[in-house]
């Protein structure tokens, strides 16, 4: 709860900083940067190179959080709950429970809206920390497009937000939101919002680790690539390769002698 707390408190104060991790190495290097840690259900394409997050399972999701759990110590970690591990208030505390117990993460985020509100209150009245998602739905998009174009549109995804809000979660992602619609919602909630594709104008800002790392080939035009770990990689093992065929790894001193 403290961790909550202190999440809620940057709102208008300081950005919130949240990346996705898939495992420890990579997440004990992000937790001491980051506000959340998200093992997002991104992990899917990321990893295993699924069409749609659909495919991804709560087995899945359960043994990536247990690994990044091992390396987040001082940041909040939320675990995607994936597609149809939530499709009713009993399902989804079972599914919801499961997951909290196996990794001890100390939130869930759910997809959608007015929908999942039932679902969501439920989970609150029991104690579960939850973080919402709104704008592009992955588990049950069509079109990748960005969100707000349409007025209807725009008043849909700011009730939703007001509805979870109210229902007590206590974050929203807001995937790839029109930037004015993306301030509006950010003003009208007390919880921070945190952006992904959704401009400047939110609490805090969310990136999947292996695009900003330059690790993914991903080519949205939200992610930044800050460096091009790719080449470091190719450039090392290129380095190991020509060193074994020329017999300069390993030297004596990686080797043991009696
Ligand atoms: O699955 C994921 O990684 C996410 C983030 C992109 C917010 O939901």
């Amino acid at each position: 709860m403290y961790k909550i707390k202190k999440l809620l408190n940057k709102k208008n104060k300081s950005k919130v900083i949240c990346l996705t991790a898939y495992s420890k190495n990579i997440a004990s290097i992000l937790d001491k940067y980051c506000d959340l840690v998200l093992v997002g259900d991104s992990l899917g394409s990321v990893l295993y190179n699924y069409k749609s997050t659909k495919e991804v399972t709560l087995d899945m999701m359960i043994n990536h959080s247990k690994s990044v759990r091992l390396g987040v110590k001082k940041s909040l970690m939320v675990v995607d709950m994936p597609f149809n591990t939530y499709r009713n208030s009993k399902e989804a505390l079972k599914n919801v429970r499961l997951v909290m117990k196996k990794t001890k993460c100390d939130a869930v985020k759910l997809e959608g809206g007015k929908k999942i509100i039932p679902i969501v209150k439920n989970l609150v009245k029991n104690k579960v920390p939850v973080m919402g998602h709104l704008g592009i739905l992955p588990q049950t998009a069509k079109k990748f497009t960005f969100k707000g174009k349409k007025l209807s549109e725009r008043n849909r995804i700011l009730n939703d937000a007001k509805l979870l809000e109210t229902a007590g979660i206590f974050s929203v992602v807001l995937e790839c939101v029109e930037s004015k619609l993306a301030k509006k919602i950010s003003s009208q909630l007390k919880i921070p919002t945190v952006g992904i594709g959704s401009s400047v104008n939110c609490d805090g800002q969310v990136l999947v680790i292996d695009d900003l790392i330059g690790l993914s080939d991903s080519k949205f035009r939200f992610i930044k690539k800050y460096v091009n770990i790719r080449q470091i990689i190719d450039k090392a093992v290129k380095k190991f390769k020509s060193e074994v065929l020329k017999k300069q790894f390993p030297k004596l001193k990686h080797s043991f002698k009696n």
